[in-house]
């Protein structure tokens, strides 16, 4: 599939997918959602890449889903066309660890699109926003619900019922980014982060990834249980015997992804 609203870069099996819809600040039309969809599949299938990057430009990681292209339709054609249901599903499902590095704004179904990353890396000029309240509809890709279990009911009602926007540093605080960076120095640290991560064990990233979200899909005590049990079939892989022989002999590990 050729590309005309997203870049796709694969380097030091890294895959970074840059949102390039600059005149509409990167607003989630049809064709940036299904372009965005094919290039995780894509990624997902390649062998070389080992962590996804997602972000967009300086001002706008993406404005929000496109209202001009939502404006006229009915009830029935969303119902119709499961707007943004399963379209979605390629990030959503995605095994490898994805990166949201956030500049700009991430506004409704742009902060969605960063909440559906594995975690959020933002500049110090992002703002976070729902304000679909203002065009009388409400979050559509997740919003109401991972926003309120990354930030709390009450920022999230407040968030979602006023539509004001969450600055980097009030982000930061409440959970929602796991760090902040000088706005020029954004894509050097994502790609330092991504770049850590690439180096470890793949069946290890796969079960931490697996067991933390797990956490948000059931109780305590069976979340407890699936990463026992998660964390004991680890040492049927040779990166286990690896990792704590590399622990032991003082020496850098060689993971083989085994
Ligand atoms: C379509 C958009 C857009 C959007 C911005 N643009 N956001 N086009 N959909 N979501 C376009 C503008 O129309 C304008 O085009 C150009 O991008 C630049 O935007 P400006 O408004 O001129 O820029 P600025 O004054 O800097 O304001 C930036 C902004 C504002 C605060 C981000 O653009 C804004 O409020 N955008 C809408 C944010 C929003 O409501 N997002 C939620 C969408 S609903 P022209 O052609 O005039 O230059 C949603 C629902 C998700 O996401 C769930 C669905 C199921």
């Amino acid at each position: 599939m050729a590309y005309e609203t997203i870049i796709v870069e694969i380097a030091d099996h890294i895959c970074v997918i840059k949102l390039n819809r600059p005149s509409a600040l990167n607003a989630l039309n049809s064709q940036l959602v299904a372009e965005l969809g094919d290039a995780v599949r894509q990624a997902e299938a390649n062998d070389k890449v080992r962590c996804m990057v997602i972000t967009g430009s300086e001002k706008a990681f993406a404005a929000g889903a496109d209202i001009t292209e939502m404006a006229d339709k009915s009830f029935v054609d969303v119902v119709s066309d499961d707007l943004f249901g399963a379209s979605m599903s390629p990030l959503q499902e995605a095994r490898k660890p994805t990166i949201a590095a956030v500049a700009g704004y991430a506004l409704g179904g742009g902060c969605e699109l960063a909440m559906l990353c594995d975690f959020i890396i933002c500049a110090d000029n992002a703002k976070f926003g729902q304000p679909e309240i203002n065009l009388g509809v409400i979050a559509g890709i997740g919003g109401t619900q991972r926003l309120t279990r990354f930030v709390g009911k009450s920022k999230a009602m407040d968030m979602h019922l006023t539509g004001r926007f969450m600055d980097a540093e009030e982000a930061e605080r409440s959970g929602l980014v796991s760090r902040v960076v000088p706005v020029k120095k954004l894509m050097e640290v994502a790609l330092e982060v991504a770049g850590k991560i690439a180096e470890k064990s793949q069946i290890s990233i796969k079960a931490a990834k697996d067991a933390v979200n797990r956490s948000y899909e059931t109780t305590l005590a069976e979340g407890l249980l699936f990463e026992r049990r998660v964390f004991h079939s680890m040492f049927a892989t040779e990166d286990q015997k690896e990792g704590m022989a590399a622990f032991v002999e003082k020496r850098e590990p060689q993971f083989r992804d085994k």
